[in-house]
């Protein structure tokens, strides 16, 4: 194992409740029966997938590509003030620390995340810096599970995929791992899915997997 590879929302930082929030607000807002059990449904999905599957439970008028393309802004924007309100104080304890450690070990390390506002969280919680490289949903075409955003990462790295561990907190983020060939650790959610190769507890427990390649 050469490189890391990072999901970012649920695994660097808690952006995941961000993202429930802001589409608990759209569906309430329209009477759209949503919680957490279906929140962990659009882990790793992209936004407009995300929406899909809130409309499962929606009963109203059809809904043209314009009033979906509105709602995803939507949610986009009520998203954006609480990633905008972000400081380093979000950062769980012991992600940073563990990611320093992982590079004193001369691991690479990279982000692979489907939101187009990994730039914008990086940024605000100072871990911008930390990485070598980022993939996200700005430079791919398909979203997880499809494993470009992974492949992409590994790329800009140059490390092949078989020498890279992905970190995930989303099922489909492991789908996402297992086809472009990645070893895939799993946390919180993804800890118990049975497609995950190695489940950590704590995000520190990385280092128990990490080598020292210096
Ligand atoms: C991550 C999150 C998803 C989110 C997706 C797109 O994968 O886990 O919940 O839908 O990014 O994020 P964006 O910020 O572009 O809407
Ligand atoms: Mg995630």
């Amino acid at each position: 194992m050469k490189a890391f590879i990072f999901d970012m929302d649920g695994v660097l930082v808690h952006t995941d409740r961000f993202h429930y929030l802001a589409w608990k607000e759209i569906a309430d807002a329209r009477d759209i029966y949503f919680d957490e059990r279906i929140n962990d449904r659009l882990r790793g999905l992209s936004r407009e997938a995300s929406l899909e599957i809130v409309l499962e439970r929606y009963h109203g008028a059809p809904l043209s590509a314009a009033d979906k393309a509105a709602l995803c802004a939507e949610k986009n924007d009520i998203c954006r003030r609480y990633l905008a309100a972000m400081t380093p104080a979000d950062v769980p304890e012991g992600v940073r620390e563990t990611l320093e450690e992982l590079c004193a070990r001369g691991c690479r390390l990279a982000v692979g995340s489907s939101s187009k506002n990994t730039k914008l969280v990086l940024e605000r919680t100072g871990l911008l810096d930390v990485f070598d490289a980022i993939s996200d949903g700005t430079n791919i075409t398909r979203a997880k599970p499809d494993p470009e955003v992974f492949l992409k990462a590994a790329e800009f790295l140059g490390v092949p995929p078989a020498d890279c561990a992905v970190v995930e907190d989303a099922e489909a983020g492991i789908d996402a791992a297992k086809a472009g060939g990645f070893i895939a650790i799993g946390i919180g959610p993804a800890a118990r899915y049975e497609k995950t190769d190695h489940s950590i507890h704590e995000f520190s427990d990385l280092l128990t997997w990490a080598p020292d390649l210096t």
